[in-house]
């Protein structure tokens, strides 16, 4: 075992044995203190006496002494591995009762002084520099002990007495340069224990003679086996395993890190084959040189299962084919070679007990067991993590394996094109793992027909084509990290149960898969690009009908994507007004909208007088905006009156009442042309001098004003194109609605001007009077020039 693994597999113990003690203290009174790599060169001081679990690996620690721990009387476990410690006291431990769980190893501890711990559990010493084996006779009383880590270069056989009668579940034993008469081969006689770990010295050629079979181990580690010389063809070890035959308590044997020759790695599988070994391991190997014609001897195993993890070899060139019948031969159930630069494997020359393959992470092709009639009793077979590249081949390869049930083709480089013609597969198929392959919409046109589970995780889906062959037998289906735009309905699958779709392109599912599914029990949609609009609200509802066991990782990972006011927004909090969702309501909602303002309109009209208003409000702007536009020189022409005014006789009580009192009472000068009447002139002179004097002319519209009075004007106006350009001047106050036949045919320029309705109109209303003046003033009110007015 190296290093790294040691210390994992501490770790791994450690942390089984904080989770127990959490599950223990119920109370949640454990106290976990990790001080571990911070440089310390002393176990500090400011430790809290409730600590229970106290971490001080990788340090620089020296010493530790009792006032260091005395106060942690709670202390139960504490690991202060990788230190520099050359010197340990177990009686430094004499107040911390409660401790169980001691880690010392990986120091240079060459010595220790013993005290009776009866409490310890664990106790690792191993990795350290002692000579002989740390075991003093007060071990003896440690019949709690589940564990001991041991190291040693000196073995004897004596040293194991005072622990002979306990039973020890694992033993780890740490070995360094043991040479001659310093190892006692029969060392191990006196260990009790379950399971023993031996770790050899790395980078060392194999010389030990010891007899490990000699413990009572059912399980049996050994690291570091290094035997390359070529003259003694590793006769040390394979001596070691020789002596495993006479052992018939052994069940388990693992072997790691080996470095031998490919001759040497046969022969270690042979011994093994006749001994009484049931499951054999054999992880990080490294092999040299050739292997030729070699037979294999079968017989008398106790073997079932061979596992071959992580083979490096110098050189692999030789012609593998021998190896590969050695392999191919086995009479075992479960063999299992990953890790390895293996491209082939043949067939077994005659009907192979082989129930469970495990070829995973190799080099192996479309080729391999092609037509291969005599793995007829192969159950599981993982080609995981190889080189097979066409679906077809390989739904071929398994024509013939009428048992095969578990197939793991996962991590491949797969495809399927549907021109390459028909896929068939053994129909004893009930799981097959086709994930991380390139495997396009085409796959489901070359699936197994019964079947069960199917996993096509991390391809290159788009479409679950409906016209599919169906999988009445399909209850898990795993798309995840594909490409999906939709969920797929359940008509071709009408078993299904579980469906995986998360991480797919679904942007809008339908509704309607809980009612396809009737069988679902579980589903994973989240992690999709939902795009949160009306049509989403259907399966948002869907879902909260079922029950919330279904629906796998709602709500968290169901967000939307889009529009980016929602993006990431839960789909549980996603809202919208049912009205902009329902075109039918929208439309019904616009037009009643529609009828209420028309009807409002209506009667602000009928009642209000509506456009009276709005013709005001547009002229009272227009004049506004008029007055700015002229220019003030002009305005202020010799003007000595502000405005004309022209009316009918029959009008005259109208404007003598209400418009002159008005207009006068804001300082608006009127020329009246009775009233400013320059004798010796003509009435029409009359006016017309008056127009010339003022700034605007009104005037005031009735039936009878039209009928007697316009005739003074029209030759006027006409002759001064007043109606082109100077209209501006003119002001027509409308006091009664004047029919339109009533205007003669002749006068044009009245008619004009009615038409274009710029006329103020009197309001009979009396609450509209003050608007009326005010727009009446507005226009007319410019201010006069002082000379002119004399
Ligand atoms: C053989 O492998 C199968 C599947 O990996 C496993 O369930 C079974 O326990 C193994 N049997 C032995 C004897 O190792
Ligand atoms: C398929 O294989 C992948 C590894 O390649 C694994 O993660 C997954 O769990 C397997 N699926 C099933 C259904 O066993």
């Amino acid at each position: 075992m190296t290093k790294t693994n040691s210390t994992t597999f501490h770790f791994a113990i450690i942390f089984m044995l904080i989770l127990e003690i959490k599950i223990q203290l119920s109370d949640g009174s454990e106290f976990l203190v990790d001080r571990s790599k911070r440089g310390l060169i002393h176990v500090p001081k400011d430790l809290s006496v409730k600590t229970t679990i106290l971490d001080l690996s990788q340090n620089n620690i020296s010493e530790l002494r009792t006032s260091n721990i005395l106060s942690l009387s709670k202390l139960k476990i504490l690991i202060i591995s990788h230190n520099q410690i050359q010197y340990l006291d177990l009686s430094v431990f004499k107040f911390n009762e409660e401790l169980e769980y001691l880690d010392v190893s990986n120091n240079k501890l060459k010595k220790i002084s013993c005290y009776p711990t009866v409490n310890l559990k664990h106790l690792d010493l191993s990795f350290n520099a002692f000579d002989a084996l740390p075991i003093c006779k007060e071990f003896g009383n440690m019949s709690q002990l589940e564990f001991l880590g041991l190291s040693a270069t000196q073995l004897q056989k004596s040293n194991m007495l005072p622990i002979a009668h306990l039973h020890i579940n694992k033993v780890l034993l740490i070995l360094g340069n043991i040479y001659g008469e310093k190892e006692d081969p029969e060392s191990l006689r006196d260990l009790n224990t379950e399971n023993l770990h031996i770790v050899f010295p790395t980078r060392k050629e194999f010389h030990f003679i010891l007899d490990v079979s000699a413990s009572t181990a059912v399980s049996l580690e050994l690291s570091n086996i290094k035997c390359v010389l070529d003259e003694s063809e590793c006769s040390y070890f394979l001596n070691v395993l020789s002596k495993l035959q006479k052992n018939s308590r052994l069940s388990n044997l693992t072997l790691n890190n080996i470095e031998t020759t490919w001759y040497s790695f046969i022969r270690m599988l042979q011994l093994v084959w006749h001994t009484s070994i049931k499951y054999f391991s054999i992880s990080h190997v490294k092999l040299q040189g050739h292997l030729g014609v070699i037979d294999f001897d079968y017989s008398d195993t106790s073997l079932k299962a061979l596992s071959v993890h992580q083979v490096v070899s110098d050189v692999f060139n030789f012609p593998q084919s021998h190896l590969y019948r050695i392999f191919s031969n086995m009479n075992i159930q479960n063999f299992t070679v990953s890790g390895t630069h293996m491209f082939h494997m043949v067939c077994p020359s005659q009907m192979s007990p082989f129930l469970h393959l495990d070829f995973s992470d190799n080099l192996l092709t479309d080729t391999v067991f092609n037509n291969c009639g005599t793995l007829a009793r192969l159950e599981t077979l993982s080609l995981q993590m190889n080189k097979l590249k066409q679906l077809i081949n390989i739904g071929h390869m398994t024509k013939e394996m009428k048992s095969l049930q578990q197939l793991d083709i996962s991590q491949n480089s797969l495809s399927y094109d549907e021109n390459e013609g028909y896929c068939s597969w053994t129909t004893s198929l009930l799981i097959l793992n086709l994930s991380s392959n390139i495997l396009t919409d085409s796959v489901f046109s070359c699936l197994p027909p019964r079947v069960r589970v199917l996993d096509l995780h991390n391809n290159r889906i788009t479409r679950i084509p409906e016209d599919v062959t169906s999988l009445e037998a399909l209850q898990e289906l795993n798309v995840a990290f594909n490409s999906l735009l939709h969920l797929p309905g359940c008509g071709t699958f009408s078993s299904l149960s579980v469906l995986i779709i998360d991480y797919n392109s679904i942007s809008n599912p339908s509704a309607h898969f809980f009612q396809s599914c009737q069988k679902i029990r579980s589903i994973k949609a989240g992690n999709n690009p939902f795009q949160c609009t009306c049509g989403l609200r259907e399966f948002i509802q869907s879902i909260g009908q079922v029950s919330s066991e279904v629906v796998e990782g709602w709500p968290d990972s169901y967000k939307c994507d889009y529009p980016g006011s929602y993006k990431g927004t839960l789909l549980k909090d996603f809202r919208v007004s049912p009205l902009s969702c329902n075109p039918a309501l929208l439309i019904v909602t616009i037009g009643v909208t529609g009828l209420v303002l028309a009807a409002t309109l209506t009667v602000l009209c009928i009642y209000f007088d509506l456009p009276w208003y709005l013709r005001m409000m547009c002229q009272w702007i227009q004049t506004r905006h008029r007055a700015r536009n002229i220019p003030l020189d002009k305005l202020q022409r010799a003007f000595q009156f502000h405005a004309f005014i022209s009316y009918s006789e029959h009008d005259s009580a109208w404007v003598k009442s209400e418009l002159l009192p008005n207009l006068e009472k804001e300082d608006i000068q009127i020329c009246l042309h009775e009233r400013n009447f320059v004798p010796g002139k003509s009435i029409v002179e009359n006016i017309i001098n008056c127009i010339e004097k003022s700034y605007k002319s009104i005037f005031v519209l009735s039936p009878n004003f039209v009928q007697s009075e316009w005739c003074h004007y029209e030759l006027y106006f006409a002759h001064h194109n007043l109606f082109h350009e100077g209209s501006n001047n003119l002001i027509l106050i409308l006091l009664e609605p004047i029919p339109k036949y009533s205007i003669p045919s002749n006068y044009h320029k009245l008619k004009t001007l009615m038409a274009q309705r710029t006329y103020l109109e009197w309001p009979k209303e009396k609450s509209k009077h003050g608007l009326f003046w005010a727009n009446l003033r507005a226009s007319i009110c410019i201010k006069l020039m002082e000379q002119t007015k004399e």
